[in-house]
């Protein structure tokens, strides 16, 4: 038996709020969609849309047939994720209420089931309801209505484990591990005693722990210090080992029930005034805010989706994400853990403080957000004040209260932008654009707190709306913009007592009217809304060991006439080889080094090529012919990458590349697809704005307009599949040759996944 089961798939969405009790409605009236889950409610085009188009009513439906067997359990369903003031109601009948979009809840259905169909129903709004955090005020993001993550059904016995909080004691010295569980008696009659049975595993299955506890009947919560009897491997950023940890009650009559089981990590984490120490060792946090939204679609991406913006983070050379400014999406939370991305959560909210009523919702939002993520290694600080909000000292107290009343092990953090704030969280989590007034790079900590002593302190934005950069910008700009990048990145570096800096942000998002660039986009990411890095995202991928990857990204198209006075320099390459070689067909050379006099902190500076050291390397002065760039990087004096710029740039490909290898059918798994130019040295031709043109076989969808132009050289587009199969992807472009890919479309097994 299936104890736990997807069901995203065949729900009926209307407009407006509204109850319907007979599925034969669905199909004899046009006002039903029928759809699956994930869902976002109005889809909007990327940019130029108006977002009070979104702030309506909406209803979702589903027909579910109970049997007599499942008469004799007892079902919850649970909504993952649905924004925001939804109503559940089961047979026309209210049967619970959540305001907030981000975080999950429950409903016990059994009591309001009859054999046969009942209808689940949904209402929820797109409205942004002043007395819903985080609405009330003005807001620099889209909030997507629709219930965008996972609904699940789960069958259960007369008693279940509801949650556990698994908190790992003393691991450096004599780890152990205390957990609390807490028991659901569902009918409200469970009499008899039972036994738990407690395991946690390795990465290899093997028991670590394993252990049975009695539990009295009428227990409710339990709590028990269980010690770790062999050496155990701790989660760390480059080694993020995880536990699994799996707790099933042991009923009389061979009942089964459903076991509890989640994945952990045994770590230490602290904010201290000389820096974040991760297992005892100081570790510079080099963060980046996100925001769980795609082009199009909203929230509703699914659940890989997510996951790969996880990757993108590791791989572009982050050790830190913040959930801007929200609880985000479990499977990017997963994805964290998995690959050792320390994560700052935070409660939704922005800049606005409502009154008495919405303070208290936002404190059942600090509520949830622990109580459903405190398992997660990756997870080191709550954000538990509404970003950039003024002083309120009563709220931020019970809030502060609250998170350490829940979770003894993490700190929490608050979110401000402007000086002398009250403290009262754990470490002083400030938003730091002072970059471009005056001389100051970074505010100094103490100037920021008013304090005497120092305190643990965090840079949680920088950049942002002070330089809004496009992929489509000239040189000079992105120049620019890298510059501010490194600057912060390196002035960040240079105060221990500053853990690290958390940018702003990982990728251009849709906001509302009163910000962005008027067509509803902030285009303050490192990359565009696709995930298409701009150069700035260097910065950071060249901070890795370059046996991660090696990073040689020189900050020009190279070209004569790009930049103002047609000079080239300063030439700035984003890199983390030891130094690099550079030449031209002249047969001149000449070795270069990372410019750490400018950029004293960081790992790997760039290397900057200005008048003072290219000497007699002819860089391209005015009137002189313009040559072809050869740039080699060395490591331990070994040539590891070589970049050519042509001077004479042509169109030799159009290169498709498929984030993934492959698909699930007929759920909300997608795959980003990114198309660019590339001239015959592999280079990227940012004024190539061809229109492509993209055709399927019938089991692909493609999540947007089929037709759209090269911007910068790059096209990107999410896939969706249907039916299993092989999926033919075709591109046609008028500068390059028609292409076809195939993707292998897989069935998934009986539980589904995919949020
Ligand atoms: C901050 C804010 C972010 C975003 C950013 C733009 O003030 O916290 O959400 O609006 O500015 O740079």
């Amino acid at each position: 038996m299936t104890m736990i089961s997807n069901i995203n798939r065949d729900w009926w969405f209307t407009q407006d709020r509204e109850q319907c009790t007979d599925s034969a409605q669905f199909t004899s009236e046009t006002k039903y969609q029928h759809i699956d889950l994930p869902h976002n409610a109005k889809n909007v085009p990327l940019n130029y849309f108006d977002e009070t188009d979104l702030q309506q009513d909406f209803t979702y439906h589903k027909a579910l047939v109970i049997d007599e067997a499942m008469l004799t359990e007892h079902l919850i369903i649970k909504f993952a994720g649905a924004l925001s003031d939804n109503r559940l109601y089961v047979n026309g009948h209210l049967v619970t209420e959540h305001s907030d979009g981000y975080t999950p809840f429950e409903a016990y259905l059994t009591p309001h089931l009859k054999l046969g169909e009942n209808i689940i129903t949904l209402q929820l709004s797109g409205r942004e309801q002043s007395h819903i955090p985080p609405f009330g005020g003005r807001i620099d993001f889209i909030c997507f209505p629709g219930i965008y993550r996972d609904v699940t059904l789960e069958r259960h016995a007369d008693l279940r484990v509801k949650n556990v909080k698994l908190e790992t004691l003393d691991v450096l010295n004599q780890p152990k591990l205390q957990v609390d569980i807490q028991l659901d008696d569902l009918t409200n009659t469970w009499q008899q005693a039972c036994a738990l049975k407690i395991s946690v595993f390795d990465d290899e299955k093997q028991h670590v722990i394993e252990t049975k506890v009695q539990v009295e009947s009428g227990q409710q919560q339990l709590q028990l210090i269980l010690d770790v009897n062999q050496p155990i491997e701790l989660w760390h950023v480059d080694n993020p080992y995880l536990y699994e940890f799996d707790c099933s009650i042991e009923l009389t009559d061979g009942v089964k029930a459903q076991p509890f089981r989640c994945r952990f990590g045994f770590r230490h984490c602290e904010f201290r005034n000389d820096g974040f120490f991760l297992n005892g060792e100081r570790l510079q946090l080099i963060g980046t805010n996100r925001h769980q939204s795609y082009p199009y679609l909203g929230y509703a991406m699914g659940q890989r989706a997510q996951a790969l913006d996880a990757e993108l983070i590791k791989q572009w050379g982050f050790n830190m994400a913040r959930t801007s400014h929200y609880p985000q999406s479990p499977a990017f939370l997963d994805r964290c853990d998995e690959l050792g991305i320390l994560v700052f959560e935070e409660l939704p909210g922005w800049q606005h403080i409502g009154d008495e009523e919405w303070q208290q919702r936002s404190l059942d939002n600090i509520r949830a957000m622990i109580e459903r993520d405190w398992n997660h290694p990756s997870i080191v600080i709550w954000g538990v004040r509404i970003n950039e909000s003024v002083d309120n000292h009563e709220f931020y107290t019970q809030a502060n209260q609250l998170a350490r009343e829940l979770d003894t092990t993490r700190q929490t953090g608050g979110v401000r932008c402007f000086e002398n704030s009250e403290f009262l969280e754990d470490v002083y989590t400030m938003n730091d654009f002072i970059l471009g007034e005056g001389e100051t790079i970074v505010r100094n900590p103490h100037n920021v707190t008013g304090l005497h002593q120092e305190v643990p302190y965090l840079i949680t934005e920088y950049a942002g709306h002070m330089f809004p950069t496009k992929r489509t910008d000239c040189e000079n700009w992105q120049m620019e913009h890298v510059t501010r990048h490194l600057k912060v990145l390196d002035a960040s570096m240079a105060n221990s007592n500053i853990s690290g800096a958390i940018t702003w942000c990982l990728f251009d998002y849709n906001t509302h009217r009163d910000f962005g660039s008027g067509d509803k986009i902030c285009y303050h990411g490192i990359s565009d809304a696709f995930r298409v890095p701009k150069f700035a995202a260097d910065v950071y991928a060249s901070q890795q060991l370059a046996e991660q990857r090696v990073v040689l990204t020189p900050v020009t198209y190279w070209t004569r006439g790009e930049r103002p006075e047609a000079n080239p320099l300063p030439l700035i390459i984003l890199t983390n080889c030891d130094y690099i070689e550079m030449s031209m067909p002249t047969g001149d050379r000449k070795r270069f080094y990372p410019d750490r006099a400018r950029y004293p902190h960081l790992k790997n500076p760039p290397v900057i090529i200005d008048q003072l050291n290219v000497g007699t390397f002819p860089l391209g002065d005015w009137g002189y012919s313009w040559m072809d760039l050869y740039l080699e990087g060395y490591v331990n004096d070994e040539k590891v990458i070589n970049v050519d710029l042509s001077a004479n740039p042509q169109p030799q490909e159009l290169t498709i590349e498929l984030q993934t290898e492959q698909l699930w059918a007929n759920c909300s798994d997608s795959m980003r697809v990114v198309v660019q130019a590339k001239d015959q040295n592999g280079q990227l031709m940012p004024y190539l704005n061809d229109a492509i043109t993209i055709q399927c076989s019938e089991n692909l969808e493609v999540i947007g307009p089929q037709v759209l132009p090269l911007t910068a050289g790059s096209a990107a587009f999410w896939l969706k599949a249907q039916q299993s199969g092989v999926g033919e992807l075709t591109i046609q472009s008028q500068r390059f040759d028609r292409q076809t890919k195939h993707i292998s479309v897989l069935e998934l097994t009986a539980n589904g996944s995919g949020e």
